[in-house]
């Protein structure tokens, strides 16, 4: 079977959480798009050219530690805006997406650009307080020492960015269905995700 589910939305929405529990629940596999950036970025921080960071790109870079920081989000976010290094990482995305068995994918542009005709478009979003709230509990979890003031103004700049980049800006394809999860409970949110996709399948 050939079902896609894309899952766009802004930074600490709740994306991730979502995608993994769909995928787990209909046993389709899950990419985290924003995890391709992310090591794009990290390598750019490290003195690659960008194009040729992203073109290189292998399996062990995406699990690779130390993609989760403040830093490496936001050379993603600047890497995220140059439309040849986002054509360069396009065909792995697709072909992600039409594996057999089912894909949840989830990032900015895969409802819009990436897979246009996914059966299932979900745009997750939540409060600016309550992203970076959340964002700021999983950082200083991990032991990174950020102000909560700090997250939200780095938020609120990679969002900016994200949004108003010319080359596959984030945003709600037509046909998704919206999703605001900052008054709903993690269970809440999964639940609906899983209905929309029930719904399609
Ligand atoms: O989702 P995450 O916060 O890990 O993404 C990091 C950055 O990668 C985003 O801020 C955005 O600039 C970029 N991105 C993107 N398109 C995607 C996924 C992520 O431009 N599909």
């Amino acid at each position: 079977m050939i079902f896609t589910v894309a899952i766009d939305g802004p930074a600490a929405a709740g994306k991730g959480t979502i995608s993994r529990a769909v995928a787990g629940a209909f046993g389709f596999a899950h990419l985290d798009t924003g995890l391709i950036y992310r090591a794009t970025g990290r390598r750019v921080l490290g003195g690659e050219d960008p194009l040729a960071a992203a073109r290189d790109l292998r399996a062990e870079d995406l699990a690779a530690e130390g993609l989760r920081t403040p830093e490496v989000a936001s050379a993603a976010s600047r890497v995220a805006a140059l439309p040849e290094v986002r054509a360069a990482l396009v065909e792995f995305q697709r072909s992600f997406a039409r594996r057999e068995g089912g894909a949840v994918l989830d990032g900015r542009d895969i409802g819009t650009v990436i897979c246009p005709a996914a059966e299932v478009k979900l745009f997750v979003t939540a409060s600016d307080a309550v992203r970076a709230h959340r964002r700021f509990l999983e950082l200083t979890g991990t032991g990174h020492d950020v102000t909560e003031a700090q997250v939200l103004a780095d938020l609120r700049e990679r969002d900016a960015r994200d949004a108003s980049r010319d080359a596959a800006p984030m945003l709600a394809a037509a046909d998704a269905l919206a999703l605001d999860t900052s008054e709903m409970s993690i269970d809440q949110a999964v639940d609906a995700a899983i209905r929309a996709v029930k719904a399609r399948l």
